[in-house]
């Protein structure tokens, strides 16, 4: 009998939590797996993994150079064969109040959330469309629910939201599959980045004077939700599930909190799930705005 054909699958953001934690996963459960990561260190510590199935490939999703020629490195290593998946997952957030974003911060939260999925994801397809593979975007409950100081994070994958449901309609006539993953609060080390980037510490004044009691407040409530969070294998499994159901759903909810949410937002008019926000993170009451 002929040995069963290995099936692989790219996966970005591999170096830490829940781009690490899926390339564990899939390998384990048998897939040849691409881990994407930007430093060679990162690189070296999955090659010291030491598993013929996990190899590490140089990435920065937000640089098309870069992209290209990852994609030459997969296709030349596949040798005609095609790819069975591809997982976009690197991420960041940037939490700031809007009325205060710079365009440059804004631009990087965008570019990489939101842009660079697209990018990867055009650079992949050609090796994807020889296996009829699959498409899974790690979004966040936030790309569903919008909530205040998040707003560039929320702004970005409510994009590959969009991103996600359009690619799933163009690619439908190859009976390719594309689908989205919501999770709420994960255990990984994007809280920690999120509180290295301490708006408050650089913002003016003025802008403080309108939004630090509110920011800290907000700060107050996401280090509460980061103490709740749960294990990323909870996202493996969806994202497993995502690449190799067959019938995989078109969107996955991870946690209780992002369930809880998202059936919020489907009964709760605007005004009352706002109500309901402010509340949660303790945001104060209307004040007017000062003199300028
Ligand atoms: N943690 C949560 O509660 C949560 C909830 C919902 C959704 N998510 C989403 O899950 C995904 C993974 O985040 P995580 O929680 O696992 O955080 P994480 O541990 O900080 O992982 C983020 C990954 O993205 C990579 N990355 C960032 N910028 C990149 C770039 N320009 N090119 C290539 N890779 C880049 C990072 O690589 P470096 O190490 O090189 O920076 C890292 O591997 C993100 O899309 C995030 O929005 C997370």
């Amino acid at each position: 009998m002929a040995p069963e054909k290995q099936r692989t699958v790219v996966v970005t953001g591999a170096s830490s939590g829940i781009g690490a934690s899926c390339v564990r996963y899939l390998e384990k459960k048998g897939f040849h797996v691409y881990a994407s990561v930007r430093k060679r260190a990162d690189a070296d510590a999955i090659t010291a993994l030491g598993s013929s199935r996990l190899e590490p490939l140089l990435l920065d999703v937000a640089d098309a150079e870069s992209i290209a020629k990852a994609a030459q490195t997969v296709s030349a290593a596949l040798n005609g064969e095609g790819l069975a998946g591809l997982v976009n997952n690197a991420g960041v957030a940037f939490d700031v109040p809007l009325e205060c974003v710079d365009m440059g911060t804004l631009r990087q939260q965008l570019e990489v959330n939101a842009i660079a999925p697209v990018a990867v994801t055009q650079a992949f397809l050609p090796l994807l469309r020889r296996e009829r593979g699959r498409v899974v975007n790690v979004s966040s409950i936030n790309g569903r629910v919008a909530s205040p100081f998040s707003g560039p994070y929320c702004m970005s994958k409510f994009a590959l939201e969009a991103f996600t449901d359009c690619l799933r309609q163009e690619l439908a006539d190859w009976q390719m599959h594309v689908a989205v993953i919501e999770p709420g609060s994960i255990d990984t080390a994007m809280w920690d980045k999120g509180r290295e980037y301490d708006w408050s510490a650089v913002a003016s004044k003025h802008d403080l004077d309108l939004y630090a009691d509110g920011y800290q407040a907000y700060r107050k409530f996401s280090d509460k939700i980061a103490s709740q969070a749960i294990p990323c294998d909870a996202v493996s499994q969806a994202v497993f599930h995502a690449l190799t159901a067959k019938r995989p759903r078109t969107r996955y909810l991870v946690g209780t909190d992002a369930r809880v949410y998202a059936r919020l937002a489907q009964i709760c008019p605007d005004r009352v799930l706002d109500w309901v926000g402010r509340k949660v993170m303790g945001l104060g009451s209307t004040r007017s705005s000062p003199k300028v």
